[in-house]
């Protein structure tokens, strides 16, 4: 596995694979990567013949310095998993490279930006838009996987490929679960084991409108109403949103035709979690406790 500790050394490697006319995937990431970011790569490993992985944590995206001060690194660890699920090269994303002294273009998401995480997290998205567009420019790669628990990022993203005219497939990749429901996420090691055990609120509720909609329930105001009735069991879960958007746009969902997909934030022990389902597809796993 190579280390590519710059953006000039990802340039060379990335000539170095056109001329072997392989195909790459892609796997962006803030590192402290868990079994969640080893399934992307793993199928980033399977279908691909080369495999990129980033590990760089975007300053720009954390509206919050003391989230972004808390982030955890665990480099080495990270890159034994790297190694394990077949990665070809990992770059090494450093402040002084991505953004040098002088740095002035951001790219500023509307649309599925604007509303929940966008109203929530001032800036994120304008942050994770430009630090995606600068890493899809670099990699070049013909694929690129981004997991589903980030819903919001996905669709952010998907737009952002279209409206750049970027040669690049987004693969949506399946939210990982632990067996009592909790999605994996790199906050998960912030949680202490009380603030462990309240975070189930947030799958159980999303389990909870995903039976209600399998059950016949169409009404958003009800769909909702389900899952503050099961968050507001754990006292010490504090919602910032609970809500059944358009999967798409993720304005308040309309009704059908349109895809519903339940969304949640809420800080549970001071740490900020966030996951998703869709509605119009059975629950599968852990979601159907
Ligand atoms: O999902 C993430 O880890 C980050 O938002 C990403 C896409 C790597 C951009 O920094």
């Amino acid at each position: 596995m190579q280390r590519l500790n710059d953006v000039h050394e990802l340039r060379r490697w990335r000539e170095q694979v056109r001329r072997e006319e392989c195909l790459v995937g892609f796997v962006p990431t803030m590192g402290a990567l868990h079994a969640g970011h080893a399934s992307l790569l793993e199928r980033s490993s399977r279908e691909c013949e080369r495999t990129l992985l980033s590990i760089f944590v975007n300053p720009l995206q954390f509206n919050d310095p003391q989230d972004f001060a808390r982030y955890p690194q665990t480099l080495e660890a990270d890159l034994e998993i790297a190694a394990r699920t077949g990665v070809d090269a990992v770059f090494l994303g450093r402040r002084d490279d991505l953004y040098p002294a002088g740095f002035q273009s951001f790219v500023e998401p509307r649309g599925c930006a604007l509303p929940l995480e966008g109203e929530h997290r001032q800036g994120h998205f304008a942050g994770v838009a430009t630090i995606v567009l600068k890493l899809l420019s670099l990699a070049q790669a013909d694929r690129a996987y981004f997991g589903e628990k980030d819903w919001q990022q996905l669709q952010v993203v998907r737009a952002l490929v279209l409206d750049f005219h970027l040669e690049c497939e987004i693969v949506p990749c399946a939210t990982l679960r632990e067996s009592d429901g909790l999605a994996l996420s790199s906050r998960n090691t912030r949680l202490d084991p009380a603030a462990r055990r309240n975070a189930l609120a947030i799958s159980r509720a999303l389990g909870a409108a995903a039976r209600a909609y399998a059950g016949g329930a169409r009404d958003r105001a009800r769909l909702e109403a389900e899952m503050q009735r099961v968050l507001s069991q754990t006292r010490s879960v504090e919602v910032e949103y609970a809500v059944v958007a358009d999967a798409q746009t993720l304005e308040p969902w309309a009704g059908p035709p349109r895809a519903p997909r339940a969304l949640i934030a809420a800080r549970v022990g001071g740490v900020r979690l966030i996951d998703n389902a869709a509605l119009d597809e059975p629950p599968v796993g852990p979601l159907e406790l």
